[in-house]
């Protein structure tokens, strides 16, 4: 693991370390990076390390707790008559079943749930026609936030009808690998959401960060579309040309009349299909960017700021899901 002078922040490359010493010496090696680029991957470097040992920890404290239950368990059983024995393993089968029978009527709500946000839900698309521009790594963690999309969605009261447009080619064969992706209710495309949509070309709104109209509502006739492309910002403005190249209208999220943001005011996919969700409940910009937006997002004092937040700020790994939301995309893969 890169090791961090301080133990807790990340590394900070030394002039001593500058490869632009070898700049102008012509050899068969890679070109040299830049002491900024070094500095950059020192920097993602300690914090993909951390992030894995984190990981790791938190495994094996469930591995423990898992432990420590069975043992409490069967020194339960143990200690007890026959009788009672019998009693104790008839209330955790009673239990077992119960919980089992609550799950499958939550399954069965949510479907109720998702069929009718096909008649009358918000229109929203994740335009997936961007995955030549991703390497493997984003198209898996674009795969993962159309996960936590779908079981967010399913959890409204209200859900949204979600559109997966342009699904084909390496993003389709991702999606596919998904256990149970064939029996999600959304609607897949194979075709680009202007072929799919041609009746509503005039309601189509392209969402982009780019665009110079803010949205103040949302309309039920209208569908908001997403582009889905996980690229640390490297295609600046693509979403923007794409919409206007194709007369389509687009609108930003007004959060700049909200909160200020400590860098740009680009959002994960799975961030701008949530703060949606929650509009449509709550129908309060504020109140949704608030409990979308994570606090290292936002502005902050620097002295507000911990090593880990700026670290995790300027490394821009935004696109990762939290370990709450990975958990939220296991409960859509064991339930669908
Ligand atoms: C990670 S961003 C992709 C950024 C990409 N460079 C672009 O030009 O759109 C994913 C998508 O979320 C939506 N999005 C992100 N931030 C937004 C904002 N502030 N307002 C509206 N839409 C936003 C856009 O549809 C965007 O394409």
């Amino acid at each position: 693991m890169p090791e961090s002078p301080d133990g807790g922040a990340p590394p900070q490359t030394t002039d001593a370390e500058n490869p632009k010493t070898a700049v102008g010496k012509p050899s068969g090696d890679p070109p040299a990076l830049s002491k900024n680029a070094r500095k950059k991957l020192a920097k993602q470097q300690w914090f993909e390390a951390k992030k894995a040992e984190k990981k790791a920890a938190l495994k094996e404290q469930r591995r423990r707790e898992v432990e420590r239950k069975r043992k409490e368990w069967e020194e339960s059983l143990a200690n007890v008559h026959e009788e009672e024995r019998a009693k104790l393993l008839e209330s955790r089968r009673i239990l077992r079943k119960e919980r089992m029978e609550k799950r499958s009527q939550e399954k069965e709500e949510k479907r109720e749930r998702l069929s009718l946000a096909r008649e009358v839900g918000q229109n929203v698309v994740v335009d997936l026609q961007f995955s030549h521009l991703m390497n493997p790594n984003e198209i898996h963690s674009l795969v993962q936030q159309i996960m936590y999309c779908y079981a967010v969605n399913g959890r409204c009261v209200s859900p949204a009808r979600l559109w997966l447009t342009g699904c084909e080619g390496e993003m389709e064969s991702a999606l596919k690998r998904i256990p149970g992706f064939d029996k999600w209710i959304i609607e897949k495309e194979n075709r680009s959401y202007v072929e799919a949509l041609s009746d509503k070309k005039e309601d189509l709104v392209y969402l982009t960060a780019d665009s110079e109209t803010v949205l103040e509502e949302l309309d039920l006739k209208k569908v908001y579309i997403i582009g889905g492309l996980v690229d640390r910002n490297r295609w600046k403005g693509i979403t923007l040309k794409k919409a206007q190249e194709q007369g389509i209208q687009t609108a930003k999220l007004p959060i700049a009349n909200f909160m200020k943001m400590s860098s740009s005011q680009v959002l994960t996919v799975n961030q701008v299909v949530e703060i949606l969700l929650k509009f449509l409940e709550t129908r309060d910009w504020k109140t949704s960017f608030f409990a979308v937006i994570p606090q290292r997002k936002r502005c902050q004092s620097d002295s507000e700021k911990n090593a880990e937040d700026k670290a995790e700020e300027e490394n821009e790994q935004d696109d990762e899901l939290t370990a709450s939301k990975k958990k939220c995309v296991e409960e859509v893969l064991s339930n669908s």
